[in-house]
């Protein structure tokens, strides 16, 4: 039956405008798995040749020459990468400067992402201390990771640690390369503006995700992710990875966020104790909101539209 207020609402979800952010996490997307699949092209096209010419009876050395020029080009491929696009400065009215700890030693740094987004930063913070929405939002990019249970809750100073466990139940998961099916995550509240995710890897490697929040308006707010990994691979190729899978998963989340910005989100800050007790995945959240709020309302009238 034809409803025209169904009608109306896809032909205006058609007509907004796409976000610049989404524009930016597409090409990323599309610029680092061209460069990635360019690998194994390489690799086979050198294979190809070197096993051609070895298995002729007199050797060919066009075809050593095809392979090695193969090989040559490889090693510059990963070596010379792809140059990351330097983030435009952003000004920030504040009255009080936002310090960022960076705990991480350098030699573990891998790449760094920052974007503007259209919602309130208190959304971004939701977000991020949800670890539910592992589960549900990013269902495509982890490829069905599910949260198993909440291990241990600690409270700090300036924050909150949780620490829970994730299984890949699929055998053919991607992110089997780097982990076990079951291993325990670590979530923490650095400062009311940054959180840091770790994920340990294979023998006593990790994978670190440190995510800086800061308010720019009311409406916006700058999300750097700095990724750090002590994993012995090639850098170059950690980095491509790193920044496919980052910018798949905030893809993922911008409709979330889009929601989350869309509903009274002073509600989530204001839950009953039974309420919050019924919800152990958020004790975090609930230690931010304790610890910040009032940092938070005392902020708001700062910024700048
Ligand atoms: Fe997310």
């Amino acid at each position: 039956m034809y409803k025209p207020e169904k009608l109306q609402a896809y032909l205006t979800s058609i007509s907004e405008r796409r976000s610049p952010v989404e524009d930016t996490l597409k090409r990323n997307i599309f610029r680092y798995s061209l460069w990635l699949l360019g690998i194994p092209a390489i690799i086979y096209g050198a294979i190809d040749r070197g096993v051609a010419a070895f298995s002729r009876p007199v050797l060919s050395v066009t075809d050593i020459s095809y392979c090695l020029i193969g090989l040559v080009l490889l090693l510059s491929w990963i070596c010379i990468g792809l140059a990351e696009d330097s983030p435009e400065p952003m000004a920030l009215a504040q009255a009080d400067p936002i310090e960022l700890v960076d705990s991480a030693p350098s030699s573990d740094y891998i790449a760094q992402q920052t974007y503007r987004l259209p919602f309130p930063y208190l959304c971004q913070v939701y977000h991020l201390l949800n670890v539910q929405h592992l589960e549900d939002i990013h269902r495509f990019s982890l490829g069905n990771l599910k949260v198993i249970r909440i291990n241990q809750f600690q409270k700090t100073q300036t924050g909150g640690k949780i620490r829970f466990e994730t299984m890949l139940d699929s055998p053919f998961n991607v992110l089997r390369l780097w982990r076990n099916p079951v291993v325990e995550v670590e979530l923490t509240i650095h400062s009311p503006h940054q959180i840091e995710l770790k994920v340990p890897a294979y023998g006593e490697k990790f994978i670190r995700v440190l995510f800086s929040v800061v308010p720019l308006s009311t409406t916006e707010h700058q999300l750097s992710i700095h990724m750090f990994s002590n994993l012995a691979w090639p850098k170059e190729l950690l980095k491509a990875m790193l920044i496919v899978a980052s910018s798949l998963t905030l893809l993922e989340d911008l409709p979330y966020l889009n929601h989350l910005a869309r509903r009274n989100y002073d509600q989530l800050f204001s839950q009953t104790l039974a309420k919050r007790r019924s919800n152990q995945a958020m004790q975090l959240f609930h230690r931010y909101v304790d610890l910040h709020n009032s940092a938070w309302s005392y902020r708001q009238p700062q910024l700048s539209e």
